[in-house]
């Protein structure tokens, strides 16, 4: 084999929550580079995979490899030196009270926080010079000194990626990063992943329900139902599909 191993690889993933099957037997290649979507109904378990990669969650069964390195029993806050997985979630995890400046510097002091000679110089300065960079690159600059509260929700998700970046990942995962989003919000985040993504380096993995958006960025699709990979291609083959047209209609969920 040549080349870069892939990004991510996933095999037999299984995930139970109390009996509730989120993952079964769940397999997938993500080549190094992609930008790739995964799309499916509500709880097909998109973001249980997400946080099988990114290491919040323990499968059951299987294994998953980022970058070439079987990563299964890594932790998810030590994942992120090792391979460089970052995650942006569905739900955006900020600190409300803190300004929109103080929570992309203090991701910036997280991601550093047990390399020590770095941070012996100037720890405050070099966090402060980075989380900048990452305001000005998310358009975030205008909004940097309010409460993180008091955000639209589409600025919040862009805060949310900005604290994914500042971990210089090789690896982004976005979960459903335009929900909740405006359509001028929804087109602007659009052109930012594809900003983001075309620098290079970077394997992009998105779940999404807006089609328009997985139509406009994705390279690769995935479609996932009720725990199970149903198809991966391009998206104008997975458009093509009478069985993933029925998934999105609902009638396969009466199906047994
Ligand atoms: N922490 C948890 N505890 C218990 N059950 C969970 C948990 N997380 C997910 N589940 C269940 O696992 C299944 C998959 O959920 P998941 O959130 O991965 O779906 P999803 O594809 O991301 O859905 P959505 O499109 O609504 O975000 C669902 O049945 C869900 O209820
Ligand atoms: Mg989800």
């Amino acid at each position: 084999m040549s080349g870069d191993p892939s990004a991510v690889e996933v095999r037999g993933v299984v995930k139970r929550f109390a009996g509730n099957l989120a993952l079964d037997d769940v397999s997938l290649v993500i080549p190094a580079g992609q930008l790739h979507a995964i799309i499916g109904p509500n709880g097909a378990g998109k973001s249980t995979l997400f946080g099988v990669i990114a290491g919040e969650h323990r499968p059951d069964r299987g294994t998953v490899w980022v970058a070439g390195r079987d990563v299964t029993r890594i932790a998810a806050h030590r994942r992120v030196r090792a391979v460089g997985v970052a995650r942006a979630f569905q739900v955006a995890r900020i600190f409300p009270e803190m300004s929109v400046r103080q929570n992309v510097a203090a991701a910036v002091i997280a991601a550093n926080g047990s390399a020590r000679q770095f941070w012996r110089v100037k720890p405050l300065r070099v966090a402060s010079v980075v989380a900048d960079e990452a305001l000005e690159r998310l358009s975030l600059v205008p909004v940097a000194g309010r409460p993180a509260r008091a955000l639209s929700q589409g600025d919040r998700k862009r805060l949310e990626i900005a604290m994914a970046l500042v971990l210089r990942p090789r690896l982004l995962l976005l979960d459903e990063p335009t929900a909740g989003m405006s359509p001028e919000e929804t087109a602007a985040t659009v052109e930012l992943i594809r900003g983001i993504w075309s620098l290079g380096g970077l394997t992009v993995m998105l779940t999404e329900h807006d089609m328009q958006v997985v139509f406009d960025l994705a390279q690769q699709l995935t479609v996932m139902d009720r725990g199970h990979v149903l198809c991966s291609g391009e998206p104008e083959t997975i458009r093509g599909r009478d069985d993933v047209r029925e998934i999105y209609l609902g009638r396969a969920h009466g199906a047994a």
